[in-house]
């Protein structure tokens, strides 16, 4: 059934640019006051936000119940909802490290004091909750195990939010809130954006497994398993095979990143062809990592003591000299907004942590040129690989 639900007056202002040095930093101005919030990692697209109508169409449904509770928020991107329920008793919940960050950055920006939880999707948040926001994720399969998990989160009093956009929004949403929760209802569209409202009182039977898939890995031989935000589908990444066609054995080399690992294969290639390497296994979703443990435990178990696994904004807190072999797949978009900006931060982080001598083999679909950059930040490229779609490229550290 759908509810003609109406939203209370916004208090939606069009983002005023703060700080002429600061292009993205923009004043949010909600139902719960104004802040100053920027989006980690920094852009310099000047037309990119930290919120969107989701936000703030949450939020003003929110502004008009007398008492939220103990506040449960499920993957705000960056932080418009965590830093404008602050006076509230707020658990955040997250698979993305860079959303954490952001939190972390506009809690600072607004010399707010860090007194949320701050929850990583691979744990479940403790006691219940009377109110639950949720943006809703990018992916079916992460959201319906949200959903899954939440029913164990929720009592028969408890109201439960999911916020999307109108572009993106389909009918397995509902459904998805209707099959695990119980009676839901959508409202109008405002401003793009969509709610979901679930009363929780009739909550069908718990079921509160973690969704996990996996696929069979012909090159590698290995069967693969992912939790449900982690990248790609069930088979190897079109990227990923063409990288590992391409990769040598780096015999006599030590040390190797497999930055934005997803569930491991770059890694799991590495330590299969080298019986000495040490390879580190790195992505900024708390899922990925523990997927790619999970991954080198059962496929590779002898090889557990040379790899370790690091959730992470990519290499910025390594040091110079770190690694003699960085691999990347590199994503083109972060969240919902495509874009290099996140490619060519890896390449900047690898080219700073790596060993003089020492490589990046990267792989992308070829249109989008990267040899370009990737010879302008290293002095050199060379084109070790490909396919029609893909290139593999190498740079050396010199
Ligand atoms: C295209 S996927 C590659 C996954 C896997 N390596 C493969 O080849 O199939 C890119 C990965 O980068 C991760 N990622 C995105 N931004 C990141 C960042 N700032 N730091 C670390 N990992 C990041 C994503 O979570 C995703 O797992």
């Amino acid at each position: 059934m759908t509810l003609l639900y109406c939203c209370p007056t916004p208090a939606y202002n069009p983002a005023i640019t703060h700080d002429d040095r600061q292009l993205t930093m923009k004043i949010f101005s909600s139902s719960f006051g104004e802040y100053t919030l920027d989006r980690y990692p920094k852009t310099q697209d000047v037309n990119l936000q930290a919120w969107d109508a989701g936000d703030h169409y949450l939020l003003n449904h929110l502004a008009d119940i007398d008492s939220l509770g103990r506040v449960l928020i499920i993957n705000d991107t960056f932080g418009a909802l965590t830093t404008a329920l602050y006076q509230h008793d707020i658990t955040v919940w997250s698979d993305s490290k860079l959303a954490e960050l952001s939190y972390q950055k506009n809690y600072r920006l607004n010399g707010l004091p860090e007194n949320y939880s701050f929850v990583p999707s691979t744990e479940t948040p403790k006691g219940l909750f009377d109110t639950v926001i949720i943006k809703i994720p990018g992916t079916n399969r992460y959201l319906d195990d949200i959903l899954l998990q939440l029913t164990a989160l929720v009592k028969p009093d408890s109201r439960v939010i999911g916020a999307g956009m109108a572009k993106y929004w389909t009918k397995k949403w509902p459904q998805y809130f209707a099959d695990r929760l119980g009676h839901s209802e959508c409202s109008l569209t405002w401003k793009k954006a969509r709610l979901i409202l679930s009363n929780t009182d009739a909550l069908p039977v718990k079921q509160a497994a973690v969704k996990t898939s996996s696929y069979r890995a012909e090159p590698l031989e290995m069967t693969i398993g992912k939790l449900s935000n982690v990248y790609g589908q069930d088979y190897l990444d079109v990227g990923a095979r063409v990288l590992i066609a391409a990769l040598p054995d780096f015999n006599g080399r030590q040390t190797l990143a497999d930055l934005g690992c997803g569930s491991g294969e770059l890694g799991l290639c590495a330590l299969s062809k080298n019986s000495t390497i040490n390879v580190e296994f790195i992505d900024e979703s708390y899922q990925a990592v523990a997927s790619a443990k999970a991954n080198v435990m059962t496929n590779l178990p002898g090889a557990i003591d040379r790899a370790s696994f690091t959730c992470s904004d990519g290499l910025i807190d390594k040091d110079k000299n770190s690694y003699d072999v960085v691999l990347c797949n590199p994503p083109f978009h972060q969240q919902q907004t495509i874009g290099d900006h996140i490619a060519w931060n890896m390449m900047h982080q690898a080219r700073n942590s790596l060993k003089p001598g020492g490589e990046l083999w990267l792989v992308g679909n070829r249109h989008l040129n990267y040899n370009n950059k990737l010879q302008r930040l290293f002095g050199n490229c060379d084109q070790v690989g490909g396919s029609d779609k893909f290139v593999v490229f190498k740079s050396v550290k010199t």
